[in-house]
């Protein structure tokens, strides 16, 4: 079976991520979203709650798992029998980073392929960093994240 991770912050996640997620699941029999657990990073959300807020927004894509993980992703994909990392690419500065992340991967595990999508044009300037941003200060997103994770966000900000 092929198996593919989706790994990634998703802090939140985005109409964008959504939009990789969504087509990952046509090309691949099984779709795993992981959520980094990264005890550097101070994240807005609780991985607990990006997972909810991510399994709530794939509901209806039936191949589809969401869980959370620590420590390298190869090793991730290989306890979850996975060959697939999927990576999106928006613009031309993040290639350098993700074939970076690709080849590293490669070194640490063979049998690791990193497939690439290139994200929906209407994406393309999209980040959850900006979502946040506008959020904090009150600004319209509805068009940039899953309805749940607007309403989060509103919640977070209006205390
Ligand atoms: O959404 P992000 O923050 O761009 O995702 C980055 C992520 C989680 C895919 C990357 O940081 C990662 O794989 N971290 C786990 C640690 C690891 O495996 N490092 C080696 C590859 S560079």
């Amino acid at each position: 079976m092929a198996i593919a991770i989706y790994p990634g912050s998703f802090d939140p996640i985005t109409l964008g991520h959504l939009d990789i997620i969504d087509r990952s699941s046509r090309l691949f029999e099984k779709v795993i979203v992981a959520v980094l657990s990264n005890q550097n990073k101070q994240p807005l959300f609780s991985v607990e709650k990006r997972v909810e807020q991510i399994a709530r927004s794939t509901n209806k894509l039936s191949n589809v798992e969401v869980d959370s993980f620590s420590g390298l992703t190869v090793d991730y994909a290989k306890l979850r029998n996975a060959e697939f990392l999927i990576r999106g690419l928006r613009v031309l500065s993040d290639f350098e980073k993700e074939l970076q992340m690709a080849h590293t991967n490669k070194t640490l595990w063979q049998g690791i392929e990193t497939v690439f999508l290139a994200t929906s044009t209407e994406y393309s300037f999209l980040s959850s960093s900006v979502v946040k941003e506008i959020a904090r200060f009150g600004g319209a997103i509805d068009h940039l994240v899953p309805k749940n994770v607007a309403e989060d966000l509103e919640k977070l900000y209006k205390k």
